[in-house]
């Protein structure tokens, strides 16, 4: 499986180079067709990928996929849609889920930006998350954060009126560069107060690169804001 992206200037990934071991192509062969939604198949009908109408929940760079499972089993009564560049996160996911025999949960493996814009409908969201994305630390490379006007556009567009933009990093600086997106950002307003990050929710797990940040001694910010 190869990730699925338009030509683009800047990103915000690196793809990690290497082949695919054969326990990751098994789970691919296996589990693709059940789980995987391709960017080339275009905009999606979520009642027929699902199966069902339901509250929907998206999540851009998953990583391993540990705490976006975690959440699939938690919620039953919600869809997930998980959107991830890097194959063998997608690929221990979609085992997991697999063996677990998940229902309600569909993957891309591509860029989100070009999954937002040509796949997810208008203002079909009811949770849009995003989790520890990678900080870009240096400053030449800020640019190549996720969390940029246009981006948070995308999101606001796909969010239902009243659904909620969850965010959290364990970087300091990116904490402040997601506040003062969002706050400038039309349309959203701050569930915390004006500027005020918040405790983590209890729907959120503790992630992989949380634990990370933490065992480095980092702190956790999260920010939820409402479409208004
Ligand atoms: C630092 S990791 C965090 C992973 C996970 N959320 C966690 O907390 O453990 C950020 C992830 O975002 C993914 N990512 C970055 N840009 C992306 C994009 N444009 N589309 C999809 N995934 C992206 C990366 O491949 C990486 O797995």
């Amino acid at each position: 499986m190869k990730t699925e992206f338009k030509k683009k200037a800047i990103r915000s990934y690196v793809i990690r180079g290497g082949r695919m071991t054969d326990g990751q192509q098994k789970a691919f062969d296996q589990w693709w067709p059940e789980y995987g939604l391709s960017l080339f198949d275009g905009m999606l009908d979520l009642r027929e990928t699902f199966g069902r109408e339901a509250p929907l929940v998206i999540e851009v760079g998953f990583g391993m996929g540990d705490s976006l499972l975690a959440m699939a089993k938690a919620e039953p009564d919600k869809d997930f849609i998980g959107i991830e560049v890097h194959p063998p996160g997608v690929g221990r996911l979609i085992n997991e889920a697999g063996k677990a025999d998940i229902r309600n949960l569909k993957v891309y493996l591509a860029d989100a930006l070009d999954v937002l814009e040509d796949c997810i409908p208008l203002a079909c969201a009811d949770r849009f998350q995003l989790y520890f994305p990678d900080p870009w630390h240096k400053k030449k490379h800020n640019k190549r954060r996720i969390v940029q006007p246009q981006f948070v556009e995308l999101v606001r567009e796909r969010l239902k009126p009243g659904g909620i933009f969850h965010l959290a990093t364990d970087w300091e600086h990116y904490a402040d560069h997601m506040m003062e997106a969002m706050a400038l950002a039309p349309g959203f307003k701050n569930q915390g107060g004006e500027y005020c990050f918040v405790e983590r929710p209890d729907f959120r797990p503790v992630t992989k690169f949380e634990q990370r940040g933490s065992r480095l001694g980092h702190g956790i910010w999260d920010l939820v804001f409402e479409r208004v």
